[in-house]
């Protein structure tokens, strides 16, 4: 006879508990993403591919196109374009299903993702330093930190696939993902942040206010700690352990739906 009420079978509801609420805000977090690279697709790619290049500014950019900067254009264009292929690649790379039904196809957008994940980091660093695109320094702090973090994680996926080691291989990739969408972390938080408090609090136009900055570095880092906790918990015994980290993710899916529709009320759907 089975004893429902024994430690193992709370410690396994706990774990089923766990992953649901990761399923769930994986799913949230894929629908914010798509809504993203929908309105770059709509913003930049219609754009682009009508050639109307005159009225990219018009959404209030720090430099956006520039009138006979061919190498300056490229980048710009080449980076935001690239953003879309990388986001979707990066919700289908970490889709169970796929993974496991088309391995050889995993291990090729596995590849591209890393790549262009490395390459918008090391673009937008070259923008932001080198070529001053930027509202302020210390605003673009966060953003830059942001970059190494997503060559490292990349460096360490990449190391532990070619290694065969899969399950830290699958931890990594995993923190990739989060760091990798930092950018569009910071629009859902920064809007958050916006509709939460009615307006700007702690906020200035340059984004160096000290609500700025903060968000700056938590829009990842919070979201790389919950997520480090989320498997500490799926590995521990602890049904406790597992509980508190299932309430928590909850309470992440619902911060990122709210800020997800924060982002697509003010910043993204006037664009579609
Ligand atoms: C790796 C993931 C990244 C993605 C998906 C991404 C995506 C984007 C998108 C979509 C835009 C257009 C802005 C908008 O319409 O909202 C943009 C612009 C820009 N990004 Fe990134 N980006 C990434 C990484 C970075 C990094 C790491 C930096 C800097 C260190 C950076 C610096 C910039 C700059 C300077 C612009 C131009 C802003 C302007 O002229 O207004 N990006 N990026």
């Amino acid at each position: 006879m089975t004893d429902v009420a024994s430690p193992r079978n709370s410690a396994g509801r706990a774990q089923g508990m766990l992953k649901s609420a990761g399923v769930l805000w994986f799913l949230i977090a894929t629908a914010g993403q798509w809504v993203f690279v929908y309105y770059i697709a709509m913003y930049y790619g219609r754009k682009s591919l009508t050639g109307d290049y005159g009225t990219i500014n018009d959404r209030g950019l720090i430099s956006g196109y520039v009138n006979g900067d061919f190498i300056g254009n490229l980048l710009f264009l080449s980076h935001v374009l690239l953003a879309m292929v990388m986001i979707v690649g990066g919700t289908l790379q970490l889709t169970p299903p796929l993974r496991k039904r088309f391995p050889a196809l995993h291990r090729w957008t596995g590849r591209v993702f890393i790549l262009i994940a490395l390459v918008l980091a090391i673009g937008g660093y070259f923008m932001t330093w080198a070529q001053g695109v930027r509202l302020s320094d210390i605003g673009a702090l966060g953003v830059s930190f942001n970059a190494h973090l997503i060559v490292v994680f990349a460096g360490l996926t990449l190391f532990y696939a070619v290694k065969r080691r899969i399950d830290v291989h699958r931890r990594w990739a995993m923190r990739l993902f989060i760091v990798a969408n930092g950018v569009w972390f910071f629009r859902i938080c920064l809007m958050g942040w916006y509709m939460m408090h009615q307006g700007p609090v702690g906020n200035t136009s340059q984004l160096d206010g000290p609500a700025d900055i903060a968000i700056s570095f938590a829009c990842y880092l919070v979201p790389l700690a919950v997520l480090t906790l989320y498997q500490w918990a799926s590995d521990s015994s602890s049904g406790l352990f597992k509980w508190s980290m299932a309430g928590v993710t909850f309470l992440g899916v619902l911060a990122t739906g709210f800020g997800v529709f924060a982002a697509y009320l003010m910043m993204w759907s006037p664009h579609f």
